[in-house]
C-alpha cells in the first residue's frame, strides 16, 4: 500500500478525523480519506468531512439485534469506496465479528487510555478514579474483543493531583491527534508484522 485509501468511522465531534484531514493536507500522511461513515446523522465529524469534499454516509444504528446486518452494510460501503483501511475515530459501536473477519489487520481504533488499562467507556474517568499517575492513548488493530487488538502506537501524558476529567481528556486528545496519523503511516508503510500480540 502507498497512498492509502481510508474509510473513517465517526460518531461525534470528529477531532481525530480532523487531525487526519490536516495531516494529509500538510503532506505528513500519504493517504486519502475516501469516505466518512457515521451511525449518527448529527455527528460533527460529517460536517468536517463535507467541508473538504469527502463523501459521507450515515447508517443509523438499528439496535443490537441487527448488529451483524448493520456491519454487513458498512462493510459493503467500505468495499464500494475501495478503502484499504477502516479507521475507528470515535466510533461508539462495538463491531461484529463478521466485519472484523472480513478486514483482518485492516481496522484501526484509537482509545483514550494506555491499554490494556481502562478499556470501554469513559477511560479518562476510569483512570482518574483509579489514581494512576500517567495516562495516555493507544492506537491498535481491532480484533473481536473490545479495545483488545495488537498495539501500534501509545502516547503517555502525566496525571496531575488536581486534574478534572475534562483537563485530562484534553491533554490526552492532543496526543491522540499525533498518534493516529503516526500509526496509520506505519501501517501503510507496510514494514510490520504481527508476532503473537506484538506488532513489530
Ligand atoms: C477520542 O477520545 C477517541 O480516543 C475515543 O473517542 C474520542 C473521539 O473524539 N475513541 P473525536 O470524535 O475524534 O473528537
Amino acid at each position: 500500500m502507498s497512498v492509502g485509501r481510508l474509510a473513517v468511522l465517526v460518531s461525534g465531534r470528529g477531532s481525530n478525523l480532523q487531525a487526519l484531514i490536516d495531516a494529509i493536507g500538510q503532506g505528513d500522511l500519504e493517504a486519502e480519506i475516501v469516505t466518512v461513515i457515521s451511525d449518527r446523522g448529527d455527528a460533527l465529524g460529517l460536517v468536517r468531512a463535507e467541508k473538504v469534499g469527502i463523501p459521507t454516509r450515515v447508517f443509523p444504528w438499528r439496535g443490537d439485534a441487527h448488529r451483524e446486518d448493520y456491519f454487513e452494510d458498512i462493510s459493503e460501503a467500505v468495499c464500494e469506496a475501495q478503502a484499504d483501511l477502516i479507521i475507528l475515530a470515535g466510533f461508539m459501536r462495538v463491531l461484529s465479528p463478521n466485519i472484523v473477519q472480513r478486514f483482518p489487520h485492516r481496522i484501526i481504533n484509537i482509545h483514550p487510555s494506555l491499554l490494556p488499562a481502562f478499556p470501554g467507556l469513559r477511560a479518562q474517568r476510569q483512570a482518574l478514579k483509579y489514581g494512576v499517575k500517567f495516562a495516555g492513548c493507544t492506537v491498535h488493530f481491532v480484533d473481536e474483543g473490545v479495545d483488545s487488538g495488537p498495539i501500534l502506537v501509545q502516547k503517555v501524558v502525566p496525571v496531575y493531583p488536581d486534574d478534572t476529567e475534562k483537563a485530562l481528556e484534553e491533554r490526552i486528545l492532543i496526543q491522540e491527534h499525533i498518534a493516529l496519523p503516526e500509526a496509520i503511516r506505519l501501517v501503510l508503510e507496510g514494514k510490520w508484522e504481527i508476532q503473537g500480540r506484538r506488532v513489530v
